[in-house]
């Protein structure tokens, strides 16, 4: 099936992420001066928490100032709309999180001066010289958006259960509920919009899309060795030993599930080997 020759199904598929969009766009924000850093055992939730959060605050300040609309030169109004709310919010999150470590004796990180990795400017080249390669940079972006964004939804949701096991009320109800919630959204546009741009890729730009998953996914924020122990130290303290049901399965489905290449294929256990990776660094 061609863009050029949009049919009913790529109609449905449009009107399914318009849909996710305008909930991402319509969703209940986060607002700094509304969250309640209240809470009873700070001691605890330091020791206890301190490497997500670290992880976690580093990761959202990472995300929020890539300029990821770079990477996609030709991007339609649906990607840019959606840059535009998903930046705010992951730079909220951000701004939230280092208030958070502030408030447990924590140290976050400061991102201000950062620049993207160089390698975004030769796919944003690629992407300019070619509409082909800009569909598959595309499908990437949004592919791996969604298996990055289930990582922080997971993560978001073991840690606000915690905290509501340990009677933090403030925090579950005025920071990490939305935080969750966000990152659902988040992860429900990405999933649907790599869905619909999946479904007009030819077989070359299939096989690319999906050898480029498996050959370069890691869990945000862990691409670079160095910061691969970084996950793993997170992995450890929210799921020792749910960390395959809860993270590695659902990933490794949500992509076969994307990448469906119509024959039942299966792909290798790339989600696993990239969780092993991380592991792996930590030991070494
Ligand atoms: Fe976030
Ligand atoms: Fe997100």
């Amino acid at each position: 099936m061609s863009a050029a020759h949009p049919s009913d199904t790529d109609d449905v598929a449009a009107t399914a992420t318009s849909q996710r969009l305008e909930f991402v766009e319509s969703k209940r924000p986060l607002v700094f001066d509304e969250i309640d850093f209240t809470m009873n055992d700070p001691e605890f939730l330091a020791a206890t928490l301190a490497h997500p959060l670290e992880y976690a605050q580093r990761v959202e300040a990472l995300v929020g100032h890539t300029t990821m609309g770079d990477l996609m030169p030709r991007r339609d109004d649906v990607v840019e709309r959606f840059l535009t709310t998903w930046t705010d919010d992951e730079l909220g999150h951000a701004r939230a999180l280092a208030e958070l470590m502030r408030h447990l004796g924590l140290e976050p990180l400061d991102l201000d001066t950062f620049s993207p990795p160089a390698h975004n400017q030769w796919i944003s080249a690629l992407g300019r010289a070619s509409q082909s390669m800009h569909d598959v940079t595309t499908t990437i972006w949004a592919t791996s958006g969604a298996m990055n964004e289930h990582v922080a939804m997971a993560a978001y949701s073991r840690i606000d259960t915690m905290l509501q096991e340990r009677g933090e009320i403030a925090l579950h109800e005025t920071l990490f509920r939305r935080l969750r919630a966000h990152e659902s959204a988040h992860k429900s546009f990405y999933a649907t919009y790599a869905t619909e741009t999946w479904a007009r890729l030819r077989p070359w730009q299939r096989h690319l899309t999906r050898f480029a998953i498996r050959r370069t996914w890691a869990p945000v924020g862990a691409t670079d060795p160095s910061d691969k122990p970084a996950f793993a130290r997170t992995v450890l303290a929210l799921s020792p030993d749910t960390w395959e049901s809860e993270l590695v399965q659902p990933l490794q489905a949500m992509a076969e599930r994307i990448l469906d290449l119509g024959d039942d294929r299966p792909l290798d256990p790339f989600v696993e080997r990239a969780v092993l990776d991380c592991f792996d660094a930590l030991a070494a």
